[in-house]
């Protein structure tokens, strides 16, 4: 008797889900708004072209961003596939290698080690380069300054926190190097990195015909969203600017270190097992200092492109990189802090850090002739309120319970974002396959009524 009934709720159900906008709202609202336009944002879409991506700065692309120095594009943001020549294929690998053929180089670290410096003012007898021996794991850690240089390169420079922060047991081995291959390349090509991100967009949002730029309806710049009100019908974003946005759902791909800022207001307030998951979770900060002189006065050629200053201070000004096949007459070098140097080298003026440069460079190489640097770049991803930080780090006693519920949604609130990939987080990749997955998610609830998000157990 009650079948009539229950059809008809089928039925309308089936509809408005083909029709959702105009059905619901009456206003054509969209499905989903997303939140952030970075790789993760730009990805999220799959499966309904429906959409309203807001986006807080004026353009796409998010932590894979070139800047201009010294007459070239450098990436502040990500620069390497990390992942290549392995079992698995790097999703991004295809796109930067064959689809936009995008310029890159193998980084070889191999002799990284044979290239390490000690800070002469310490040292009766200084020698540029040091011979290494076999690292062990210290407990407490290393001590001298050269294994302490090794050590910040093993762990800081990938991670961007020291092993005592990082849960180890989450991350050696890590799954981006088990799957895609130990190797890793540098993109330097004047398009940028970030042009992955501006193909991937033009695969379904219309772009200017003269600029090549992404001109569609469904992508707001300079929409800074503030407030998502949520509801068991419904989401609304607010953003700086006083607009107002309904839709069906709400998917934010902003930082976890956005999602730890006050930036976003939720109504009501986010359940306490996501805020503490979101609290727990680490986002730590990798700062790449690039600096440009008038002549090159530092060591090339085959082994030579990383090399490591030993300083009693671990991770002061620790590694660097030269650019002789990539920006081969820049005179450019990169130098990499990350953590607590990170923080204190964004609040002072560039001119000091240049400074500070200048010392280490000439302790470093006592027999050049080093002269002043001209230029300098200092990004500052951690005190950008639209990142908070570079990317997101697994850190000691978070399991993968806590993890897994980074990513869970909470009602018509859905979550992507590199801190949501399921294996990879922290990377290019991840926040790329967290797209398509956190979108898969959604679609499941919305389209096939499969709700239920899987959290494992705490001691799976
Ligand atoms: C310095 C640095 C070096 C890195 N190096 C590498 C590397 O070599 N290899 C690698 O694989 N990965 C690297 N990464 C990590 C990689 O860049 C990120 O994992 C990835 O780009 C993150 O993409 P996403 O979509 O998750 O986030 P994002 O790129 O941060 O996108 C989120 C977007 O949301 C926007 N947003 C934030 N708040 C709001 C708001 N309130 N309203 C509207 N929009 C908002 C932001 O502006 C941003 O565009 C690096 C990152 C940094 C910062
Ligand atoms: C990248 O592409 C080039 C040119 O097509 C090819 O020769 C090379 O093998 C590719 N590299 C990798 C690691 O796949
Ligand atoms: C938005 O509204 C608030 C409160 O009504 C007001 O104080 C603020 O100036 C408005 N901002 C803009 C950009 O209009
Ligand atoms: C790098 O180190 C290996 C092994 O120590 C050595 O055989 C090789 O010659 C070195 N390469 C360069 C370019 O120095
Ligand atoms: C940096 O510049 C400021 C202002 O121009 C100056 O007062 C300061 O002494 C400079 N610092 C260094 C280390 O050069």
């Amino acid at each position: 008797m009650a079948k009539p009934a229950t059809m008809v709720i089928f039925l309308v159900i089936a509809l408005s889900i083909a029709h959702l906008p105009s059905l619901l709202a009456g206003t054509g609202r969209p499905r989903v708004i997303i939140v952030g336009a970075g790789i993760s944002g730009i990805l999220a879409e799959a499966g309904t072209t429906d959409i309203l991506i807001l986006e807080a700065t004026d353009h796409i692309g998010g932590r894979m961003r070139k800047q201009s120095f010294a007459r070239i594009n450098v990436e502040i943001g990500a620069n390497w596939v990390e992942g290549v020549n392995g079992g698995k294929m790097n999703p991004i690998w295809p796109i930067v290698n064959s689809t936009l053929k995008l310029r890159n180089f193998r980084s070889d670290f191999n002799n990284l080690t044979q290239n390490v410096y000690r800070d002469c003012e310490f040292t009766l007898y200084c020698f540029g380069c040091v011979q290494m021996h076999a690292m062990a794991i210290l407990p407490n850690g290393p001590s001298s300054p050269v294994d302490m240089a090794v050590d910040y390169f093993t762990y800081d420079y990938e991670f961007a926190e020291p092993p005592r922060v990082t849960s180890l047991q989450n991350t050696v081995p890590l799954p981006t190097f088990t799957d895609f291959g130990d190797d890793t390349y540098f993109v330097a090509d004047q398009r940028g990195y970030e042009s992955v991100v501006h193909y991937l967009a033009g695969q379904y949002l219309n772009a200017d015909d003269k600029s090549g730029n992404i001109a569609d309806a469904r992508l707001k710049l300079n929409k800074v969203v503030r407030e998502i009100s949520y509801s068991s019908t419904g989401v609304t974003v607010k953003t700086e600017d006083n607009s107002t946005y309904q839709a069906d759902y709400v998917m934010v791909s902003a930082s976890l270190g956005v999602l730890q800022s006050d930036l976003i207001q939720f109504k009501p307030q986010l359940p306490a097992w996501k805020i503490l998951a979101i609290y727990q979770f680490d986002m730590a900060v990798y700062t790449k200092i690039f600096v440009k002189f008038p002549k090159k006065f530092w060591p090339e050629g085959a082994g030579r492109e990383f090399f490591l200053y030993a300083s009693t201070r671990r991770g002061y000004y620790a590694v660097w990189q030269e650019f002789e096949k990539q920006y081969p007459d820049a005179n450019v070098l990169l130098v990499t802090v990350t953590d607590e140097e990170s923080r204190r080298i964004e609040q002072q003026p560039d001119n000091q850090t240049k400074a500070e440069i200048m010392e280490v460079l000439r302790s470093m190489f006592p027999d050049e002739d080093v002269p002043d640097a001209t230029d300098i770049l200092v990004p500052r991803w951690w005190s950008d309120r639209f990142f908070q930080g570079s990317f997101s780090n697994w850190p000691i006693g978070v399991s993968r319970y806590e993890y897994d519920q980074l990513r869970a949604p909470v009602g018509r609130v859905y979550f992507t974002g590199e801190h949501t990939s399921e294996r990879y987080n922290g990377y290019v990749h991840g926040a790329y396959l967290a797209g398509i997955d956190s979108a898969e998610i959604l679609i499941n609830c919305a389209q096939k009524k499969m709700c239920k998000y899987n959290v494992r157990g705490k001691h799976d």
